[in-house]
């Protein structure tokens, strides 16, 4: 596949805008349409509840699109539960495990997580009464390792983002990871920035709970998300959710819960999700993840060094080799949503505000970013319209 062009004739919007959101959400490549197409148009029906013929290729497909989820990350078929994005995943982890959580319990995360990597631990911690306690970093978002060795010793969990979605900066998540299984800690990977941009391994993450979403790299639709759960954790995982689907047997005062991954599964799953979602996959599998990495790479050189010659303040890891496609700065004295408006006006779409990573916001003692993310769809030609803007831009402002 010739990159970023035979990707582009795949997503007709690439000839319409310069879309620099992929951080928030992926543009979709017509395979992952027409499968879900196909789903809806051919042989759309329920799954696993039915002996009917549509019934029975849904409810293959349906597993079939789990089995490539599991190839995707080196995960074994049951340990990979279909959820709606990856806020309900880690949501459903710290959920499922309060129940093993007991007073003075510490959690361990990091300053740069999501929001969705930060509330379901600082309410589980309020709740039982835990202490939750940060890595320290930098102001690039770079780790400090040694702090992580103390902060990790005597954790009962450890949660962290393999990628932050506010400054770019790629964790040492294996690191941390075998940290923590030399802790008998649970180790807990938010994967949404990673997952289709970079491999993600659990096995090599030591990962016992790993979450991603459909809409983000893997380029699949929204409304579907992935929970892996070590089968290590099959019986200590309470599922937050039952009812329909979750179960063997029932009566009318007791139930016996089915095995996994159906256990964590409850009512009627996304099931054209989970199709575009392996359709998604495949295509990512098609290009290839080192030809993803080597493009991004590029964009982000290219975009650092332009914003370099502008004198445009920009955040994350001066070393490149740790910056992923996620690109944030500024444009004082202007607030980063009239710079996401100058940009739309000239078609091109970034993000703007705090990238709901508020406390990186803090930190930094900013109040947002202007945010420039790639996939594998942007082009060198893309940046350099866009660094054109932004010249005109700075200029204006400087007189
Ligand atoms: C690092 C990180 N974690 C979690 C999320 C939440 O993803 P979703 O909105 O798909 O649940 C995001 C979304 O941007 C993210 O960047």
């Amino acid at each position: 596949m010739k990159i970023p062009d035979d990707v582009r004739k795949d997503i007709p919007l690439t000839s319409e805008v310069i879309y620099f959101d992929s951080t928030a959400t992926s543009l979709t490549p017509k395979p992952v349409v027409e499968a879900m197409e196909e789903y809806y148009l051919r042989y759309r029906a329920n799954v696993h509840r039915g002996v009917h013929r549509l019934s029975q290729i849904a409810t293959h497909r349906y597993e079939e699109s789990r089995k490539v989820v599991a190839e995707f990350i080196n995960a074994k078929f049951e340990e990979i539960v279909f959820t709606r994005n990856t806020s309900e995943s880690l949501n459903l982890v710290a959920l499922g495990l309060e129940h093993i959580f007991r007073p003075g319990d510490k959690i361990v995360t990091t300053p740069y997580e999501h929001h969705s990597d930060l509330l379901p631990w600082q309410r589980l911690a309020k709740r039982k009464g835990l202490k939750l306690e940060f890595i320290e970093g930098d102001d690039e978002g770079n780790l400090d390792l040694g702090d992580a060795e103390r902060k990790i010793r005597g954790a009962r969990l450890v949660a962290v983002q393999h990628v932050s979605n506010a400054l770019g900066v790629i964790h040492e998540v294996e690191e941390l990871g075998k940290l923590a299984e030399e802790e008998g800690a649970i180790f807990v990977v938010d994967a949404a920035q990673s997952a289709g941009h970079m491999e993600v391994d659990v096995k090599k993450l030591h990962a016992d709970f790993l979450a991603f979403s459909g809409h983000k790299g893997p380029m699949g639709p929204t409304g579907i998300g992935v929970l892996y759960i070590s089968e290590e954790f099959f019986e200590a995982f309470e599922p937050p959710l039952i009812g329909g689907g979750t179960i063997e047997d029932v009566s009318l005062d007791d139930y016996k819960l089915t095995e996994p991954p159906e256990r964590f599964e409850a009512g009627t799953p996304n099931i054209g999700g989970a199709i575009g979602l392996a359709a998604g996959i495949r295509y990512i599998q098609r290009i290839g993840l080192d030809k993803i990495e080597e493009q991004e790479h590029k964009l982000v050189k290219r975009i650092t060094e332009g914003l370099d010659e502008l004198e445009i303040p920009w955040y994350g890891p001066r070393d490149l080799k740790k910056h992923a496609g996620v690109v944030s700065f500024n444009v004082p004295p202007l607030h980063p949503h009239d710079v996401a408006a100058i940009l739309d006006e000239h078609n091109i779409m970034v993000r703007s505000g705090h990238h709901c990573a508020l406390p990186v916001m803090k930190k930094l003692g900013i109040n947002g970013t202007v945010r420039a993310s790639f996939h594998v769809y942007n082009s060198v030609e893309e940046v350099e319209t866009f660094l054109g803007v932004m010249e005109e831009l700075v200029k204006s402002l400087r007189g």
